[in-house]
């Protein structure tokens, strides 16, 4: 939805444009150019209705063509939906580079202006000192293995009491509920005893920075074109620094500790860190929190396939200890739980509307055709991908739970590449195990103890906030309550949760 604020940004835009901008030379060896009925504005107008899902929406108007270029007034999108021109991005992975968007990320999205400060995260390529990658690639360690599990025992003990909760209170809100419990799981579980997101409030700041993403990503008189979006983060980033002050990081994970580590090793000051560690929050819940919610939808939607999935958990995952508490156990959810993970797996390909991005650092000609131009971004959306019949056969449309299981009645070859939930290699989410870990043991114990119905008795399908610019999964923009009861087969009985160390990790597809 267009508001004044958005209006004002646009205008901002269109005017700095005409001073600017000379307009955009077209090279015909570029990919097409498409028009939006709107002109000059037109593909920014999609873009912040639409968000991330515009690309995808541009590519399914022409559908004959595997790239298209969108003109942006600064700058063009290159949008590719051709598996083979998206190996050649692969291919090209010099020229066509993710990690110039973290700088934007810190500049735009975290609101770091300092220079000094923007050199030292700026890519080397670019002539900075490259820490924005450096944070990244020390992260990626931390994200697996034995620090994984000792977040996933912090994670999971947080969760509990929330899943306790659902017994107790019988209408809520099943969005508002997957937020508290991610928001609560990911934040402690990460920031340990002294997370500053304990408080209500600097959760709330929060939201009001994410949703309004939007408007506050132009990074225009953001006080101004943004200011709710801009005060929440304010507020935040000030929780964080007083967080730190007082040391506590130390109590932290490990990638707390490697984050901080390298940022400080690196050169940069504890204001400007804690601004970027507003930002980084999106990676943890901004995807999370509808991933769980469409996985709860879409299994209490499909009695038949929650019946399936109750009994695999209970034969294989479901430990009862001497004193009759019932635990559920991370590692035989992995190992054991084919048709869970399958099934989760499906509802990420068909719920996720992902478009893994690059920035053309160097003029490029992609698969000997297509010249794509320095400055300019590569966008390759998931969802005309996640259609292709050549990348998923001839039930591409459909859901099949079973899709994903590597054995027994597995029918169809599947393409490697069409599975861009998680990205596109080599920039692949390094959080995926955690959110699987997170959502998989929360949806196992959920549907083993509660039987959930939208009040109303149907589950429709919410609207979604198509507008958001950082989550792929599909946020929805209203509530949606539900009733949900204790199931008798479990009544009076005590949970809990067992997470061994192991090797950390499940066994998704990627990109
Ligand atoms: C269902 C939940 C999630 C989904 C669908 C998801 C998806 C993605 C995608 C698509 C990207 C790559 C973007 C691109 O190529 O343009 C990405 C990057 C990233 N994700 Fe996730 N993510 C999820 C949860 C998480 C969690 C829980 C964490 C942290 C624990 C996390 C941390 C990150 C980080 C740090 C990056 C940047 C990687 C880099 O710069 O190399 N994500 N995620």
């Amino acid at each position: 939805m267009i508001d004044i604020t958005h209006i004002l940004v646009i205008g901002a835009l269109v005017a700095l444009g005409y001073f600017m901008f000379n307009g955009s030379r077209h090279d015909p060896r570029e990919p097409p150019f498409v028009t939006s009925g709107i002109p000059i504005l037109g593909h920014m107008f999609g873009m912040m209705w639409h968000g991330v899902g515009h690309w995808g929406n541009q590519a399914k108007k022409h559908p004959e063509q595997p790239i298209i270029s969108l003109d942006m007034l600064f700058t063009k999108f290159y949008v590719i939906t051709s598996p083979d021109l998206m190996q050649a991005v692969q291919r090209n992975a010099k020229t066509l580079s993710f990690e110039p968007l973290l700088l934007f990320g810190a500049r735009n999205i975290s609101g770091i202006s300092n220079p000094k400060t923007l050199d030292i995260l700026r890519e080397t390529d670019a002539g900075g000192q490259g820490l924005g990658s450096k944070i990244m690639h020390a992260m990626t360690p931390t994200l697996v293995g034995k620090p994984l599990d000792l977040m996933n025992v912090q994670m999971i003990r947080l969760i509990q009491p929330l899943i306790e909760k659902m017994g107790e209170t019988s209408t809520f809100d099943l969005y508002e509920w997957c937020k508290d419990a991610t928001m609560a799981a990911s934040t402690e579980a990460t920031y340990g005893p002294m997370n500053p997101y304990k408080d209500k409030e600097i959760q709330d700041a929060w939201w009001d920075f994410e949703t309004g993403l939007g408007a506050l990503i132009a990074n225009t008189l953001p006080w101004l074109t943004a200011r709710k979006a801009w005060k929440g983060r304010q507020k935040v980033a000030d929780a964080i620094l007083k967080y730190l002050q007082e040391g506590g990081q130390n109590q932290g994970s490990e990638l707390t500790a490697v984050r901080w580590k390298a940022s400080m090793e690196g050169g940069l000051s504890i204001e400007d860190y804690s601004k970027l560690e507003v930002g980084m929050l999106i990676a943890f819940v901004s995807n999370t929190v509808p991933a769980m919610f469409w996985c709860l939808f879409d299994l209490y939607d499909r009695p038949k396939l929650l019946d399936e999935l109750r009994k695999e958990v209970e034969a294989n995952a479901l430990s009862v200890a001497t004193d009759g508490t019932h635990s559920i156990d991370l590692t035989a959810i992995r190992e054991q739980c084919p048709l869970l993970l399958s099934t989760f797996q499906e509802i990420l390909r068909t719920r996720s509307n992902s478009s893994p991005t690059r920035l053309v650092i160097k003029d490029t000609v992609l698969a000997d055709k297509y010249l794509l131009k320095a400055g300019n971004t590569v966008s390759m959306p998931s969802i005309p991908m996640a259609r292709r019949q050549e990348v998923w056969g001839d039930t591409s449309e459909a859901f099949d739970e079973r899709r994903f299981m590597n054995s027994g009645e597995k029918k169809e070859a599947r393409r490697a590449g069409g599975f861009l939930t998680f990205g596109l290699s080599p920039t692949i989410c390094p959080g995926r195990h955690f959110a699987s870990s997170e959502i998989l043991l929360l949806v196992a114990m959920v549907i083993l103890r509660y039987d959930i119905v939208p009040v109303g008795g149907v589950w429709k399908e919410p609207s979604k906030d198509t507008s958001s610019m950082v989550s792929i999964m599909g946020p929805i923009k209203e509530k949606f309550p539900v009733n949900s009861t204790p199931r008798k087969e479990y009544a009076g009985i005590k949970w809990g949760f067992h997470v061994e160390e192991g090797k950390g990790q499940f066994p998704l597809v990627i990109g």
